[in-house]
């Protein structure tokens, strides 16, 4: 144990020496750690969200990356290009709406349920197959974090469930996990929106209840509960997200043990406010940072 509370101090320390890390409150993310290695790995569950999360926000030259929906959008243009004028439009009027730190989260949820209600409906109208989406899927700008894919071959490795809690869409993370990696990990389990097709291979609809940024809450995984309770022993919780949508991910767990939150920060390096509000939500807060080796760090100290 000893040899254990040594080596979190020291990693706690080289970790706080790195530029793009910001921690509010050490001696909380030490003691939460401490637990975590307490309790050892039987009892560790990791929840992550997918876009800009796992998957890189910005391209060697600072070129803004895609979401999962923003596969539709990348590649509506080239099919449809009316259709990919809507994407877009939709984009620019709502993403602005989801990080303005002036606006409550109450006064953002209309605009969310309006930008996923309009998106989906594009999507059921425009008939996509599977095949498509599957080629849509192989020519976007989605991108894995640079060692996401080795830190979820470290979880599958030593048995970590890894839930993806997304609101973007779930079967467009499936189809990518399955071209990068070969397969979606057997430790994976989605909590997303999934497009369900009919019998000609057609989206038809969305799945319910719709997930969108800010109701990643106990709402949405009421369906979930079964899930949950299969992995009830796994009580301490290794959190990540980009959004203050993210904070509650943890919500379904069935717990008494801590929540270790790591937050990337995609935004406005000067915008001191937003940071704040970050560093106050996060155990650890990653500014700019296209990696995720400070997370495999952490994984693998208390894992
Ligand atoms: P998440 O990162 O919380 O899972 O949220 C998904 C992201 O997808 C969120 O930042 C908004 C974005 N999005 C699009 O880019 N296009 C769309 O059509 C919709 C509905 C969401």
């Amino acid at each position: 144990k000893l040899k254990y509370v040594d080596s979190i101090g020291v990693l706690l320390e080289s970790l706080s020496s790195l530029p793009q890390v910001r921690i509010a409150d050490p001696a909380s993310m030490a003691a939460k750690m401490r637990q975590m290695v307490a309790a050892g790995n039987k009892k560790l569950l990791v929840i992550s969200d997918f876009d800009f999360t796992l998957s890189r926000y910005a391209n060697e030259s600072g070129e803004r990356l895609s979401t999962t929906h923003g596969v539709f959008d990348d590649n509506a243009a080239r099919v449809d290009p009316e259709l990919g004028k809507k994407f877009d439009e939709l984009r620019m009027k709502y993403y602005p709406i989801e990080f303005d730190p002036k606006l409550t989260v109450e006064e953002k949820i209309p605009h969310m349920e309006a930008w996923w209600g309009t998106s989906h409906g594009y999507i059921v109208q425009s008939g996509f197959t599977r095949a498509m989406i599957e080629d849509f899927v192989r020519k976007s700008r989605v991108v894995l974090r640079d060692g996401a894919s080795e830190l979820m071959q470290s979880m599958e490795a030593v048995g970590t469930p890894l839930v993806i809690f997304s609101a973007g869409i779930g079967n467009v993370i499936e189809i990518f996990l399955r071209q990068k990696l070969g397969s979606v990990p057997r430790n994976v389990h989605f909590i997303s929106n999934m497009i369900l097709f009919d019998s000609n291979d057609k989206a038809c609809a969305f799945s319910e209840p719709l997930i969108h940024t800010f109701c990643k809450n106990s709402s949405v995984i009421q369906k979930e509960a079964s899930f949950f309770h299969q992995i009830a022993g796994r009580s301490n919780v290794i959190l990540m997200g980009d959004s203050m949508g993210d904070i509650h991910m943890d919500v379904g767990v069935e717990k008494d043990g801590p929540t270790l939150r790591i937050g990337f920060y995609n935004g406005d390096v000067n915008d001191e406010a937003s940071l704040d509000h970050y560093m106050a939500a996060y155990d650890i807060v990653l500014v700019h940072d296209s990696t995720m080796n400070v997370p495999q760090r952490i994984f693998d100290l208390v894992s």
